[in-house]
């Protein structure tokens, strides 16, 4: 069990933290993960917003917590844990004395997390302030949020700011898809199965999809999102992580180091894409309006408010990891809102057994396809050929192995991606985190397709709840490849 830690929300009265971090730490209490003794310190602006604290909390947690995991008895020994406390986090002459005492008394050698709950911009500040008020201690941490910048410079200089005030063991880069249970098991199946492992390069393997659908759209978060687009809002972090964990080699042993050593190494090992490369390789698009699972909604321009923008909202790639293991295998990376189904999985397309022993007439041989599905419901699908049973004639027909992991925990397992790194911040386990070195590579590869689209044409249009752009698909067609869509 953790020891009792203090957690500080700076920016505790915002989307994130009333949608994400306090339903996470409630879990936490109620799995029994919250160790007596341990505080949430929220931090809000102004006093009267203080005082409405915990019923804005309360009402938080009934809203966005799923059925059945509210009760208003876990509520109240819950509540207890939370501390609101009256700071603005940009000006020093605030109440930070207040928080320090507050952080001070009963302090012993508890862990000390503060999470950054901001935007970016007002990072540097912030930990400037913390540590001029003398709140970092030995045991402090800081989380912080993606995206890290807007770009590798701007990364650079928001990282190169935290750095003077914590060192690099102490900064805690969130990218919560890390957390998601289902993604760390993506290294679970590749490293305890020699089934996959030993089938996992380009002599085995044609092409690998990796898709995160989404149905949603801007979702209140047009000021952000039209100044981010999907390349940064997910490529640059989420894709690029999952990328990361699906090619890297094998940790030689499973902690923070060693994975993020392979996993920069993937992101070293990523073809740089400049100039036409990027028209070749990267099909960008923005949604129309259209027809999402029966409802019309409107395009993004109309959600927007805007006349115009060319902000994209759905990207794919065709990538490639130069190195031995990868040599010549496509990756094809894809995001998109208001897309067909929200769905994020990884599509893993054998190549062909290398001598048809069948002749045309039994049926074609379809290659063994591995499909391993994040979410919304997480499954593993392994599709094989197989004879026909009922048939004298020799007949071949795929058939599908299909494990479904969601099926085994119907028993109240909830899956929080921010709980396990909340937690796991409070243990000083840096695993799932993100090393600077990973935010810079990362960047270094998304900063040349920005600087071409700066330059050059606008998004393909695709209707909402289609699977985005022709362009799309074309783009694999060109190696006679197809999207897995799922169904
Ligand atoms: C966030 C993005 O990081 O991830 C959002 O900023 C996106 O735009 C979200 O909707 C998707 O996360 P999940 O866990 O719902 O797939």
């Amino acid at each position: 069990m953790l020891n009792p830690f203090d957690i500080v929300i700076f920016g505790g009265g915002g989307d994130l933290a009333l949608r994400k971090l306090l339903p996470a730490m409630y879990r936490a209490y109620q799995e029994g993960n919250l160790p007596k003794g341990s505080r949430i310190l929220p931090t809000v602006r102004e006093e009267n917003k203080q005082k409405e604290y915990i019923e804005t909390a309360h009402q938080a947690l009934q809203s966005f917590l799923s059925a059945g995991e509210f009760n208003e008895k876990d509520w109240q020994a819950f509540s207890e844990f939370l501390v609101p406390v009256v700071v603005n986090v940009t000006d020093i002459d605030d109440n930070w004395d207040k928080l320090k005492a507050i952080l001070d008394k009963d302090a012993s050698d508890k862990s000390r997390v503060f999470y950054l709950s901001l935007p970016p911009a007002v990072y540097g500040r912030c930990c400037e302030i913390l540590s001029l008020k003398a709140l970092i201690t030995d045991t402090s941490r800081v989380v912080v949020e993606k995206p890290i910048g807007y770009c590798g410079e701007s990364a650079e200089e928001i990282n190169g700011k935290i750095a003077q005030f914590f060192s690099e063991e102490q900064i805690f880069r969130i990218d919560h898809y890390l957390g998601k249970e289902t993604v760390q098991n993506l290294m679970a199946l590749r490293f305890s199965n020699a089934l996959f492992e030993n089938l996992w390069d380009a002599k085995s393997i044609d092409n690998i999809q990796i898709s995160i659908s989404e149905t949603v759209g801007l979702e209140a978060r047009a000021g952000f999102y039209d100044k981010a687009g999907a390349l940064r809002d997910m490529v640059q972090n989420h894709l690029l992580q999952l990328l990361c964990l699906v090619a890297m080699e094998s940790p030689h042993k499973l902690n923070a180091s060693s994975i993020r050593t392979e996993k920069l190494k993937v992101l070293e090992a990523l073809r740089p894409l400049v100039d036409a490369d990027v028209d070749n390789n990267i099909v960008r698009g923005q949604y129309v309006p259209g027809d999402l699972q029966g409802k019309l909604v409107p395009g993004y321009l109309e959600e927007l408010g805007e006349g115009s923008s060319i902000t994209e909202t759905f990207v794919a790639i065709r990538a490639h990891i130069d190195n031995w293991r990868w040599s010549g295998v496509p990756f094809y990376l894809r995001t998109g809102k208001r897309m067909n189904k929200r769905c994020a999985e990884i599509v893993v397309e054998y190549k062909p057994v290398s001598h048809n022993v069948y002749d045309d007439s039994v049926g074609p041989i379809q290659p063994n396809r591995l499909v391993i599905r994040l979410q919304p419901e997480e499954s593993i699908q392994l599709t094989l050929m197989s004879k026909r049973l009922d048939n004298l004639e020799m007949q071949l027909e795929p058939v599908t192995l299909n494990i479904e992991l969601s099926e085994q925990y119907k028993n109240g397992f909830h899956s929080d991606a921010y709980k396990r790194l909340m937690l796991d911040a409070a243990a000083n386990n840096p695993a799932l985190f993100i090393h600077r070195h990973e935010v810079r590579q990362a960047w270094q590869w998304i900063d040349p397709i920005v600087a071409r689209w700066q330059e050059k044409g606008a998004p393909a249009l695709y209707r909402a709840g289609s699977w985005g752009p022709e362009g799309a698909d074309e783009l694999l067609a060109e190696n006679g490849h197809v999207w897995f869509n799922a169904g």
